[in-house]
């Protein structure tokens, strides 16, 4: 059976396909072998940034499908180590269903009030619908340099009963440069973005050994 992780949010733009391949390439980086079950099909972000890595020949390989429907992936839960699911945004009744029967949800967000607040509703509605909220890890992506407003930010979230994830990946080309050849948030032409990225997924990592211990 595979681990499977879940990136989804509300809002649009807030870095889920981007979050979704860092997770799948760290663990396909350890030998796992990782799915993304791509499940917006309108954009096909991931499924067609795999195109460019295969083009580029990029190691370790990251197998991407598109799915329509979460049950055709947790059918597929007997062939892979890991699945990420890189969810659709503002589709409240799929992301649900990926909640129930992934091990972890990752909602990546930004740090103004405008994606605190969507961010804290899509927790509220999981934790409604039974996900227990040890499962959701809030992650802080696309950030700004200004420490008093990830302070913040990462107030807002905990007082609403939510677990923030340690790190941030902050706005930066160099993501958008690796994502434009194929790579990952940890495998662009800078050390510092790169680690910034790295600190972000280990903290993912972390917290879902901690829920399977
Ligand atoms: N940390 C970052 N720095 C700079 N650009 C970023 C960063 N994260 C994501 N982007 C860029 O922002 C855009 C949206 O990112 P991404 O596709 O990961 O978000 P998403 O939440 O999956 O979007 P959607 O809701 O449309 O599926 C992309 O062009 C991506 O390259
Ligand atoms: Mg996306």
């Amino acid at each position: 059976m595979a681990l499977i992780i879940g990136v989804v949010s509300q809002k649009g733009g807030v870095g889920k396909s981007t979050v979704a391949r860092l997770i799948a390439r760290e663990y396909a980086d350890n030998e796992l072998n990782v799915l993304i079950a791509d499940l917006d099909l309108s954009q096909s972000t991931s499924f067609a940034w795999n195109g460019r890595r295969l083009e580029n020949d990029l190691e370790p390989a990251i197998a991407v499908q598109q799915f329509r429907k979460v049950d055709a992936v947790l059918k597929l839960q007997d062939n892979y180590d890991v699945i990420v699911f890189d969810g659709a945004p503002h589709a409240t009744r799929q992301t649900l269903e990926i909640a129930r029967h992934a091990n972890m949800i990752v909602i990546p967000t930004g740090t103004s009030l405008d994606d605190l607040i969507p961010t804290v509703q899509l927790a509220h509605e999981l934790r409604k619908n039974s996900v227990p909220v040890k499962k959701i890890g809030v992650l802080f992506s696309r950030v700004g340099n200004s420490q008093v407003e990830m302070d913040e930010a990462a107030e807002y979230i905990q007082m609403a009963g939510y677990q923030l994830l340690s790190g941030a990946i902050p706005e930066r080309t160099a993501y958008r440069r690796a994502s434009d050849a194929g790579k990952a948030a940890t495998e662009t032409t800078h050390a510092s973005t790169n680690e910034r990225a790295d600190e972000v997924v280990q903290a993912v990592i972390n917290h879902v050994e901690k829920l399977l211990s």
